[in-house]
């Protein structure tokens, strides 16, 4: 949670579960179900967004205009990318691994008895594209639609 003053998990709630993402208020004060959004919520989507950040290697101007964070019309297309990456994570939590719970050696699960889960640095690892970007399609041909051809992007990568 870097700095931030409260403990907090924000992988159980946003990356698992399917809590809204946010710090701004709709009303200027607390109107009981109408204001959700207060400093707990801040310091969670601080936490999920420096593990974003660090997992992708970039800072938060990769994704944000710094002057408006929540405005998307500021935003980078990048930050559209990462919505569904977050989406993406959930999916795979949820709907891949939690049902593998059964399957997993006592060892492999973690600390609460829960099945392993995946996060934005499962796959990128510390760049903002996995692997910067390389193809490894044409390692796995039997993944491929049947009869597709191999396309320009996907040869093998070069001066990388
Ligand atoms: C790789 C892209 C990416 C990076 C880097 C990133 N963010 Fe975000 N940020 C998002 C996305 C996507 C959302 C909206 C998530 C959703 O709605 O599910 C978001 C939401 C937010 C919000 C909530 C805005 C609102 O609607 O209330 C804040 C604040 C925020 N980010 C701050 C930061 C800060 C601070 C950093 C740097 C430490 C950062 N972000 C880095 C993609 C990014
Ligand atoms: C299952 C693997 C996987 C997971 C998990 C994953 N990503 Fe990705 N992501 C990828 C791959 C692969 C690409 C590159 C696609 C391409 O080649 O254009 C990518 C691309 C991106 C890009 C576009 C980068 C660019 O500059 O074009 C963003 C932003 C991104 N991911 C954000 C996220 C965030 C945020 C999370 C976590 C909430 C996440 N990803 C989790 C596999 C993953």
């Amino acid at each position: 949670m870097g700095l931030t003053s409260l403990p907090f998990d924000p992988f159980s709630v946003y990356l698992e579960k399917d809590k809204a993402v946010g710090v701004i208020s709709k009303t200027a004060l607390p109107v009981k179900g109408a204001n959700p959004t207060d400093l707990k919520d801040a310091e969670a989507t601080k936490g999920l967004m420096i593990h974003i950040s660090k997992a992708l290697g970039v800072n938060c101007t990769y994704c944000h205009n710094t002057r408006a964070f929540a405005e998307w019309d500021a935003s980078t297309p990048q930050r559209v990318t990462a919505w569904h990456g977050i989406r993406l994570a959930r999916d795979l939590n949820v709907n891949y691994l939690n049902p593998l719970r059964e399957t997993f050696p006592a060892n492999r699960l973690g600390p609460q008895g829960d099945a392993p889960k995946v996060n934005c640095a499962t796959c990128h690892n510390g760049v903002y594209k996995p692997l910067f970007g390389v193809s490894l399609a044409k390692d796995y041909p039997s993944l491929k639609k049947p009869g597709a051809q191999q396309t320009a992007a996907e040869a093998p990568a070069q001066g990388i």
